[in-house]
């Protein structure tokens, strides 16, 4: 086994609490197998992920995020996925700008009734990852040594989201 197929992308997602947060409680509970890599922020709707989170998300050396809200037309806020699908479009060209790939941020509508569905958006997210490779940006940033101090004060951020 080569070191490049040990290697396993660490994924960060935010999930809205109302769809994809109890999808993903729902897979859990249904015991659907999904990769571990994964670890969850609850926020209240995709809309409350800005960009910045994202952004620090892959400074602090996640190798993607994933953002998963109510299917578009069922957001409770009405129209918050439609602005969070507009924000993720433009964050992944700026990302592109900065040369990260934009496959590293991808964007799900799961429902509380889609266990099954949330556990195969995670292993596809992943296996998208796998083959974009590790977080580049992180490394050049860990190199650099100066990642540890943003890091910290962006974690208690997107928490607090
Ligand atoms: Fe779920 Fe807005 S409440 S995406």
């Amino acid at each position: 086994m080569t070191q490049q197929s040990e290697w396993e992308p660490k994924l960060l997602s935010f999930l809205c609490r109302w769809c994809s947060y109890a999808g993903a409680d729902l897979a859990g509970i249904s015991r659907k197998k999904y990769p571990a890599n994964i670890r969850i922020i609850k926020v209240p709707c995709s809309s409350r992920v800005d960009s910045l989170f994202i952004i620090k998300a892959l400074r602090l050396g996640f190798d993607g995020v994933l953002i998963s809200g109510c299917h578009p037309g069922e957001c409770h806020y009405l129209t918050g996925n439609y602005r969070a699908r507009r924000r993720i479009a433009i964050t992944k060209k700026f990302l592109e700008y900065l040369g990260v790939e934009p496959q590293r941020v991808q964007a799900s509508w799961v429902s509380a009734s889609e266990g099954g569905k949330f556990a195969e958006v995670v292993a596809e997210v992943t296996e998208g990852l796998k083959e974009v490779g590790p977080n580049r940006l992180f490394s050049e940033r860990k190199l650099n040594g100066k990642e540890a101090k943003t890091g910290s004060q962006s974690t208690t951020r997107a928490e607090q989201g």
